[in-house]
């Protein structure tokens, strides 16, 4: 055990703009909570702190696809998470959000601190603008090509490609995301944390964890190694806190400088007693999040806490990989996910079945999947067919032996006491598991205990051995009841639901971690509860069923359908040179060697030219002979593929890139009459 005197631990804020699905649980709310249900069960004093992020793009952003206002937006999706993280019994001590009062005022109260102490430096910098929109366009308001990866759709502030962290004017071939203009660089003042000045007490914080994970430790020296640049901490927005500041105009903090702060907000919303969760050394401040947010919690948000000097710092931030679903990354964009609240309708009272599957499949060390299939036997295979089936057996024969009263166990065979050892041995390895946050081990070490009970209950067959030796039943089912006991404390953490009815199946109340591991949780002639059933098998045909509807739902991805910004403007004298002529296709063929070219002869009215034109992926020479055309007659003849062309048809490109004719409408325009 560590020297903390109680603990602060806190899982990423969810950005308010749409609902949770099964890569954030698994990414962080899910660890976080098996580690606070474990604390809690060892009687620490712990806060479970989380809340929904209502700033940033992100939100804006859906706020204008959905033509509803932010605030509609946030409103929306904090009830709704909310309410589902509390049906899959994520136990936080608070869920608040940073739109509330306390918030701003933390926040802003947190910056002034930095101002009035002459922290940020104030500078003027080329940010890009959307000249249209007249707007800044600050982090998710631009895309572009990452230099890194190449990716065409990185955002300004991060490419989730790579991964990697960028600045706007990082990107290739900017794009604005509000109006898909190319933005222009305008001059405008923010205030940037001196990141550069800090990096040498960040890196010796950073180098103080040698124990955190290595992805974790990967990504933060890799920052370091970089060097690190000053970040600006406000935005030319209007929609998150105020700059606390008089002329600051319409900007606001930077969201990842108020939403961290966002964990001591809430924990001041919990409890007037909150300042000692988070200025007290004696307390271990604990942040669980996903790989996208490691460096805003290792190095940002510490760097925030050294230059205001009164907090702690955390002292570990056990980030996981990504879970990707049936072989694909998860996309909100094109719906494939498991949205939870629809798991939690489709599977009601399942909650646990879920929160199995994710921890012993969790991405802890990597990147993994999550398939229909695995959930599937994940509970038949597991659930039902290993701690149900050890479970239910026991109950039944204690009921049908005993009336539902524990046997005393009378004396031990080699066998007992190896599965007494068992009991005793399995919790330290579990706690060993959960205090360095491999949850998927401490789940597996939980379950071996339910598969020692099966083995143990199918070798000793109590149920033939009653006839003749009514003592050895006895002390059979004592020790399998003990282990169900013991299930029933080491489970809590894990699947809570679980835990509860195994506790009213043998009707005993909580009780703390260091019940796990006594052999005598259970007293003589103690009365248990009705039989049922833990688990269900589930059939293929809910499954295929989930299959089905996740296929169905994705929303294919159009191919880029973004209208083509307008050319620079001609004058009329420009365009008068232009020589456009309505004509007909005579003949056509295709060009040796070349797919996408035929050679045409067309009738302009004036003369009958060859023209080669770039349309045999559309049109079959055979279907376009008569085909009337507009034709540009005076474009300077070029040689393509050796043959000369003297024009060129227009064409109208769809948004599928298809090229289609440009007809006169009415038959009485002529070959040769003049296009204006
Ligand atoms: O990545 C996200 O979803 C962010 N909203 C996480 C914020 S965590 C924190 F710092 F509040
Ligand atoms: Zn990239």
């Amino acid at each position: 055990m560590n020297h903390f005197k109680r603990y602060t631990v806190t899982a990423a804020l969810p950005y308010a703009n749409g609902p949770v699905h099964i890569g954030h649980l698994a990414g962080c709310y899910l660890p976080a909570d098996i580690y606070v249900r474990y604390l809690r069960a060892r009687g620490r004093d712990v806060v479970f702190i989380c809340g929904s992020d209502e700033h940033g793009v992100p939100i804006t952003i859906k706020a204008q696809k959905e033509g509803i206002t932010p605030q509609q937006v946030v409103d929306k999706y904090h009830e709704q998470m909310k309410e589902t993280f509390e049906k899959i019994g994520i136990s936080f001590n608070i869920f608040s959000r940073t739109s509330s009062k306390t918030h701003h005022e933390t926040a802003s109260a947190f910056f002034l601190n930095l101002y009035n102490r002459g922290i940020f430096e104030e500078l003027e910098t080329d940010q890009y603008f959307d000249e249209k929109k007249g707007q800044f366009l600050a982090d998710r308001y631009i895309t572009g090509t990452c230099p890194n990866c190449g990716n065409t759709n990185a955002y300004g502030d991060q490419c989730e490609k790579c991964g990697s962290s960028l600045n706007p004017t990082d990107l290739i071939n900017p794009v604005s995301a509000l109006s898909g203009e190319k933005p222009v660089l305008r001059k405008t003042k923010n205030w940037f944390l001196p990141l550069d000045k800090l990096q040498p007490k960040i890196e010796e914080f950073i180098n103080g964890h040698p124990e955190w994970k290595p992805n974790v430790l990967g990504q933060c020296k890799s920052w370091l190694t970089q060097k690190l640049q000053p970040r600006a901490m406000t935005r030319d927005l209007d929609w998150g806190v105020k700059v606390p500041l008089k002329g600051a105009g319409n900007k606001v903090l930077y969201v990842w400088f108020d939403a961290p702060i966002g964990y001591i907000s809430a924990t001041k919303e919990l409890t007037p007693d909150w300042e000692k969760y988070w200025k007290d050394k004696e307390t271990r401040l604990i942040h669980f999040i996903g790989k996208d947010n490691i460096v805003f919690h290792c190095i940002i948000f510490p760097a925030m806490l050294m230059a205001h000097g009164e907090y702690i710092l955390p002292d570990n931030v056990p980030a996981n990989e990504f879970l990707n679903l049936e072989g694909q990354k998860i996309s909100t964009s094109r719906n494939w996910a498991v949205w939870l609240h629809e798991y939690l309708n489709d599977f009601p009272e399942k909650q646990d079945v879920m929160r199995y599957t994710l921890c012993a499949n969790a991405p802890e060390t990597k990147d993994n999947d999550f398939t229909w299939k695995d959930f599937q036997s994940r509970n038949n295979s597991e659930l039902v067919a290993i701690l149900g089936n050890f479970v239910h057996r026991t109950h039944v024969l204690v009921w049908k032996f005993f009336e539902g009263k524990v046997p005393a166990s009378v004396e031990y065979t080699k066998n007992d006491l190896a599965a007494l050892e068992e009991i005793k041995k399995i919790p330290q390895r579990i706690t060993e598991a959960i205090e360095t946050f491999h949850f998927r081990d401490a789940l597996t070490e939980a379950m071996n205990l339910a598969r020692t009970g099966n083995k143990y209950l199918t070798e000793n067959e109590p149920w033939k051995a009653n006839l003749n030796n009514p003592k050895r039943v006895q002390t059979v089912l004592n020790i399998s009841l003990q282990i169900c006991a013991n299930l029933s404390v080491v489970l809590k953490p894990f699947m809570p639901f679980t835990s509860e009815k195994l506790r009213t199946l043998l009707n005993i109340a909580e009780s703390g971690w260091d019940a796990a591991g006594n052999t005598q949780l259970l007293n003589e002639n103690h009365q248990l509860g009705k039989s049922f059933m833990l688990f269900e098998r589930i059939e293929d045909e809910p499954i295929q069923k989930q299959i089905d509807k996740l296929h169905n739902s994705m929303s294919v991805q159009m191919p880029n359908k973004a209208i083509p910004a307008v050319k620079t403007p001609v004058t009329f004298n420009e365009f008068g040179k232009m020589d456009i002529r309505i004509g007909a296709i005579l003949t056509a063929e295709r060009v040796a060697g070349a797919d996408k070219l035929l050679k045409l002869k067309v009738d302009t009215g004036i003369d009958i030219r060859t023209v080669v034109s770039g349309i045999a992926k559309y049109y079959a020479p055979e279907k376009i002979i008569g085909q009337r055309v507009c034709l540009l007659v005076n474009l300077e003849p070029r040689k393509i593929r050796g043959i000369e062309s003297h024009g060129m048809i227009l064409m109208a490109e769809n948004s599928d890139g298809k090229l289609i004719f440009v007809t006169p409408a009415e038959a009485d325009a002529e070959n040769g009459s003049s296009v204006k």
